[in-house]
């Protein structure tokens, strides 16, 4: 189900254009011609976030690609300013130049059959979604959207030019649904040949539990702090049946029922 190690480019991006889309969260457009050739939905860019000449600080950050733009070499990414890294990363600005490793990971690949696809996003889970309905055009795809409050709530407009009908659940209830999405699912029980998600651990939990009673198959893509962002280190292992995996390179997505994900 899942295609995983394609090469790896480390290209010199120039950002092409920087959007704030939220309280502390910006969509950048990077100009990489490579990896935007063979990027797929789900996988990530490991950025280095430092200045030029500068290797603080040294780890670079993962990052899911939002939208991918072959014919002109760009790939966008979604972020939430959360501490030093993402912080730098706001700074940056049209014409300014980041150094990008990608594609990496597996990503999300939908079989032949699967035609009607329930998307899951938690918060600032939602990007990789993104990737994936803009990917495959030819699938009818339903979000369901859950975040803390409406201001969490982001390029809805995007999704809408995409035809996908948006289903909202804040845990405010200030827009949408009043509680968790998981919650909205089971209000509404849409149909589905398979669920793409990404979210917190709790709502994965939850949305294991309702995949498995309605019988619908799942892929996660799953969030694990990162070292080497390559395969290498081995600090971003994920407890499955098969054993530990590594989330950089044997994920980030992963069938649902193969993660153990409560432990
Ligand atoms: C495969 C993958 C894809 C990701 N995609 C996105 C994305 O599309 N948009 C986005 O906003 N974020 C995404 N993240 C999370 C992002 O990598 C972290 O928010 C970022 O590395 C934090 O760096 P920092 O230096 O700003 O924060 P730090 O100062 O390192 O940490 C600040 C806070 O964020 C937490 N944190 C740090 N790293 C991670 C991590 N890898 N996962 C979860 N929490 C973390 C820390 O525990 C701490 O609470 C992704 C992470 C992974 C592993
Ligand atoms: S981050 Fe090093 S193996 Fe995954």
């Amino acid at each position: 189900l899942i295609a995983s190690h394609d090469p790896l480019f480390q290209e010199q991006a120039m950002v092409e254009e920087v959007r704030k889309v939220g309280q502390d969260m910006f969509l950048l457009n990077l100009k990489v011609s490579e990896i935007a050739l063979t990027a797929k939905p789900g996988q990530f860019l490991e950025l280095q976030v430092s200045s030029i000449n500068s290797l603080d600080p040294l780890l670079r950050r993962p990052i899911s690609i939002y939208s991918i733009d072959q014919t002109k070499g760009i790939i966008g990414i979604v972020y939430r300013e959360v501490g030093r890294g993402t912080k730098l990363l706001s700074q940056y600005q049209n014409g300014d130049i980041i150094d990008v490793i990608g594609p990496i990971g597996n990503g999300f690949t939908i079989p032949d059959d699967a035609k009607k696809i329930l998307l899951v996003a938690g918060g600032i889970g939602m990007p990789p979604l993104h990737s994936v309905a803009q990917y495959y055009k030819d699938r009818e795809f339903i979000l369901y959207y859950g975040t803390r409050s409406k201001d969490e709530v982001i390029l809805e407009d995007e999704w809408k030019l995409m035809g996908v009908e948006t289903k909202v659940a804040t845990d405010d209830g200030s827009l949408g649904f009043h509680g968790r999405v998981t919650d909205l699912l089971k209000a509404e029980l849409p149909e589905a040949d398979l669920c793409c998600a990404c979210g917190p651990r709790p709502m994965l939990i939850a949305l294991k539990d309702y995949l498995k009673v309605h019988d619908i198959p799942g892929l996660i893509s799953l969030e694990e702090k990162m070292a080497c962002g390559v395969g290498a280190c081995l600090g971003c292992v994920c407890k499955t049946h098969q054993g530990y995996r590594r989330v950089c390179v044997d994920g980030p997505v992963f069938a649902v029922e193969e993660v153990i994900l409560d432990e």
